[in-house]
C-alpha cells in the first residue's frame, strides 16, 4: 500500500496566513539550479505568472522569500524552480528539501507578470535571465495566454549551457502535452548563453540592439501595434530590458493600467 503523506510536519503551531504543504518532487539541473513541486491547497488560487512567499519550518520565525509559481494556474501542484545560494538565508535549506518535507506558503498570491496586465496584441515576447523563466514556465503552460496572443516567443538567456535545460524540457513538454500542446503550437523558445559557446550567444538587450534575434526569428522589430513583453530577471537586466522596450514605442502597464509591457524583478537571493 502507497502511504500519502499529507500532513505538515512542523515544531510550532502554522499561523493563519499560512499554508504548509508536503514536497511531491525534487529535480535537480545544475549544482545552481533545482525545481520542486509540492502539494496544492485546495482553497489555493493564483493567476498564471503570479508569486507567492515561501518558507521552511525549521524555525520559529521562518525566513519567507518572494517565489515565483512556476505551474499554471490549472495544475493540482504548485511548482517553483530555484537558485541555490551557499549562505542564502531560505536557499541554504531549501536546497536540500527531500520528498515528503514540508514547506510553508503564504496564502496570498501577486504579481504583474499575468496576462491581465497586458493589452490585447498579437505577438507576446518573455523576456527571461536565469531563474527569471520561472512565471513563464506557468503562463505557458496556461491555455489563457494563446487564447490572447497568435504567437508567443520566450526568451532564456543564462550565463551556462547547462543553464538552459529546465526551459528547454519545459518547452518541449508544453509542445506534447495534452491541454496544452493543441493551443501551445505558436510557441518559440529562443535561448542564448553569454558565458559558454550555444549556437545563439549575448545579452537579448544586445540581440534587440543588433536586431539578431529578430532575423534568427524570422520576425519584424518590436512594434507598439503588435507586440507585448514580459520581464523577468536580475534588477540590471530588467533595468536594460525595459529600455530597450521603450526604445521600440511600449508602455508600461500594471493590473490596474494595462499597457504594452510588464515587468517582475526575480526575487531570490
Ligand atoms: P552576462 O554573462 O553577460 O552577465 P546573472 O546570473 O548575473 O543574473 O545573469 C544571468 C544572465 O543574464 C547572464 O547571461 C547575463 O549575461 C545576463 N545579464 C546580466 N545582466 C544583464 C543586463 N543588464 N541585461 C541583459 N542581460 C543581462
Amino acid at each position: 500500500m502507497t502511504l500519502v503523506i499529507n500532513t505538515p510536519n512542523t515544531d510550532f503551531p502554522v499561523p493563519t496566513g499560512i499554508f504548509a504543504q508536503v514536497v511531491t518532487s525534487v529535480e535537480h539541473f545544475t549544482d545552481q539550479l533545482f525545481k520542486f513541486r509540492i502539494s496544492r491547497p485546495d482553497s489555493f488560487r493564483f493567476r498564471s505568472g503570479e508569486f507567492v512567499m515561501i518558507g521552511l519550518p525549521n524555525a520559529e520565525k521562518p525566513v519567507f522569500r518572494a517565489y515565483s509559481i512556476a505551474s499554471p494556474s490549472w495544475d493540482e501542484e504548485i511548482e517553483f524552480y530555484s537558485i541555490k545560494v551557499e549562505d542564502g538565508p531560505l536557499t541554504e535549506y531549501l536546497q536540500k528539501i527531500k520528498v515528503g518535507d514540508t514547506v510553508l506558503m503564504r496564502k496570498k498570491p501577486t504579481g504583474t507578470l499575468v496576462n491581465d496586465a497586458l493589452l490585447p496584441g498579437k505577438r507576446l515576447w518573455m523576456f527571461s535571465t536565469g531563474t527569471g523563466i520561472a512565471p513563464f514556465a506557468s503562463l505557458i503552460r496556461d491555455p489563457d495566454t494563446y487564447e490572447k496572443f497568435d504567437e508567443v516567443i520566450l526568451t532564456h538567456t543564462c550565463r551556462k549551457v547547462a543553464e538552459l535545460t529546465y526551459g528547454q524540457q519545459l518547452v518541449a513538454a508544453v509542445k506534447d502535452d495534452p491541454l496544452c500542446g493543441e493551443f501551445a503550437q505558436g510557441l518559440r523558445l529562443y535561448s542564448t548563453t553569454t558565458r559558454e559557446d550555444y549556437p545563439f550567444q549575448g545579452r537579448i538587450t544586445d540581440l534587440m540592439a543588433s536586431g539578431k534575434v529578430f532575423t534568427d526569428l524570422g520576425v519584424p522589430p518590436i512594434s507598439a501595434e503588435i507586440d507585448r513583453g514580459m520581464i523577468c530577471g536580475s534588477m540590471a537586466m530588467l533595468h536594460d530590458t525595459k529600455a530597450a522596450l521603450i526604445g521600440f514605442g511600449l508602455a508600461e502597464g500594471s493590473n490596474n493600467r494595462p499597457d504594452t509591457f510588464v515587468v517582475e524583478r526575480a526575487f531570490v537571493d
